[in-house]
């Protein structure tokens, strides 16, 4: 937002008093007399005129170990929210940076700033998210092929994006997926008739779940987990699409269609 317009709403005033306060250097914006109102500005700039503070808001960024039996939500009436293992003033500020599964464990990102936010959630950001999955059945050479092939899922009339899945023992596996669909992680075993009984975020992008937090736990991010989400291109479904397909690296990406289980 520019800086004249943001003056103009918060004090109610018109463009010319703006352009007056701005002319008598009384518009400061953190910490820094401002000269030309199309000065674009944050919901994290501080801002003061004639030394009274008009917005102060830091940005926060945590991540925390999610336990099981906790809802993923900022309010919830029944259950425990994630909101509510938080002991922060600025806490109400926070949304939940991509979700998990009521019964489901691990990483989990919240912040008050929408467009770092908006860098993970996007699905044509394609940031890449790892699970380790425990399943009723046996996982097999099928599910890895189907999954780097996608499953069609017919509520949403689309073929999921290529996944990667490796497995460690008959009933483990990890999987990366690229995107962030409603119970992804179920439906596509399902897809197998084979039942997740345990689902635990390992990372997102570069950020990786800190070992040193049990379930419950958070704490802010360091300073390198913020920029690796903030130095991602922002791919608008143009900039950042290379058109490649992210496990195989091929020029023609797997047909987004078809595929009916
Ligand atoms: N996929 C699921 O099915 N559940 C989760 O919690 C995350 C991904």
């Amino acid at each position: 937002m520019r800086l004249d317009r943001f003056i103009q709403r918060q004090l109610v005033c018109s463009a010319y008093t703006t352009r007056h306060l701005l002319a008598g250097r009384k518009i400061r914006v953190n910490g820094m007399a401002a000269a030309d109102g199309r000065q674009p500005i944050t919901a994290f700039c501080r801002i003061e005129v004639d030394g009274k503070l008009l917005q102060a808001r830091e940005p926060v960024y945590l991540m925390m170990h999610k336990p099981r039996g906790c809802v993923s939500a900022t309010t919830d009436l029944k259950n425990t929210t994630v909101l509510d293992l938080i002991d922060l003033p600025a806490k109400h500020a926070l949304h939940l940076a991509g979700r998990l599964d009521f019964n489901s464990t691990g990483l989990l990102l919240l912040t008050n700033d929408g467009n770092w936010s908006r860098r993970i959630t996007l699905p044509h950001q394609k940031i890449p998210k790892t699970y380790r999955v425990e399943t009723k059945g046996e996982i097999t050479a099928a599910h890895v092929k189907q999954f780097a092939e996608g499953i069609y899922f017919a509520y949403e009339n689309l073929t999921t994006r290529p996944a990667l899945l490796t497995i460690h023992s008959a009933h483990t596996a990890e999987l990366t997926l690229f995107e962030g669909r409603y119970h992804q992680i179920k439906r596509m075993f399902g897809f197998f008739q084979n039942e997740v009984v345990g689902l635990h975020r390992l990372s997102m992008g570069e950020i990786v779940l800190d070992d040193n937090l049990a379930p419950g736990e958070y704490r802010h991010l360091t300073a390198a987990e913020i920029a690796s989400v903030q130095h991602r291109p922002v791919a608008n479904g143009r900039v950042a699409q290379t058109g490649k397909d992210p496990i195989t690296g091929s020029a023609h990406p797997v047909q987004r269609s078809g595929n009916h289980p």
